[in-house]
């Protein structure tokens, strides 16, 4: 019952399936609520602390907060803020522990969440550091695919992109670890694969897994495809990037081939490699993935402060 009482959400490895599963129970229960709220956090305060850009992500967990009845205060930037006149990341979060019940971070360098964690004393969510991990998108990404097969085990997935720097998807690949895949391809350009710590991690997870160059091969075995964008700002070297850009695009050719109950997830935003008439398919499942994002972030931010909600 208290598995996440005032618990910190850094890594999506550190929860377990019971867990993953209570927090889509959760989920259910919010659904109702998610227009007209909940007010069982009155009084709580939830600061969030983004130095790297989001709509969806600050936007959702904000709408969360209030619609639970709780308070925000929100720093989007760095700008603005005493970080520009040289203050630590870690004094930073020294003084929102004064000022807030729950802080959510997001930041570019890897561990940046796990820090602040260290350092507060109230509970931190890691909004996604650096290329490394975004656990509750996570979470969404695995309550989306629960929703819309009724299981997430013995199912085939595809991921295809950005493997290399999207941590969105180095996330997803944790999280599916959690469970039972029946197989998960890896598709990428060759200077996009997913890197050794990543793969590394696959194989002592012991989960069956393939990297593959080209959707057509694999496409029609697939039951989820999860795209993602060129992470174009992670680029160390912008050379790197233009032998990458429009490399791989999702079109209604390719999906030719796809299983009839195919779904096509992604964590948005998308630029251009989903071609836009894909949207209309059956197979589009991003847009109803995308709507998750308030109610389970009600829910985990209520099963962290104990908040009972009935149905
Ligand atoms: C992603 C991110 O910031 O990691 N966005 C999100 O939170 N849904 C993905 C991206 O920027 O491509």
């Amino acid at each position: 019952m208290m598995s996440f009482y005032m618990r910190d959400v850094v890594s999506i490895i550190d929860f377990s399936r019971d867990d993953l599963e209570k927090l889509f129970r959760m989920t259910d229960k919010m659904m109702p609520y998610k227009r007209g709220g909940i007010e069982v956090l009155k009084g709580k305060i939830m600061a969030s602390l983004f130095l790297e850009p989001s709509t969806r992500t600050r936007l959702s967990f904000e709408s969360a907060m209030k619609r639970l009845g709780g308070d925000v205060i929100t720093v989007s930037g760095a700008e603005g803020t005493s970080l520009m006149k040289g203050e630590s990341f870690i004094d930073t979060i020294r003084m929102l522990d004064n000022y807030a019940d729950i802080i959510v971070v997001r930041h570019k360098y890897e561990g940046a969440a796990r820090l602040a964690a260290d350092i507060a004393e109230v509970p931190i969510i890691n909004a996604g550091d650096g290329r490394r991990q975004h656990p509750t998108q996570t979470m969404i990404d695995l309550y989306t695919v629960y929703k819309l097969k009724g299981r997430i085990d013995d199912l085939t997935y595809g991921l295809v992109g950005d493997l290399k720097y999207a941590r969105t998807a180095a996330s997803f690949i944790m999280g599916l670890s959690i469970f039972r895949p029946k197989k998960v391809y890896l598709i990428s350009h060759e200077l996009l694969r997913a890197r050794e710590e990543i793969l590394d991690f696959l194989k002592r997870s012991g989960i069956k897994y393939e990297e593959v160059t080209n959707l057509r091969e694999v496409i029609s075995e697939l039951d989820i495809l999860y795209v993602t964008r060129i992470q174009k700002e992670r680029f160390p070297d912008p050379l790197e990037y233009e032998k990458v850009k429009g490399s791989y695009k999702i079109t209604l050719d390719i999906l030719k081939d796809a299983k009839d109950d195919l779904k096509i997830l992604h964590p948005l935003p998308k630029v251009d490699e989903i071609d836009p008439k894909v949207d209309e398919t059956k197979y589009a499942a991003y847009f109803i993935q995308a709507s998750y994002g308030v109610p389970l972030r009600m829910a985990l931010l209520a099963l962290i402060f104990g908040a009972e909600v009935e149905k």
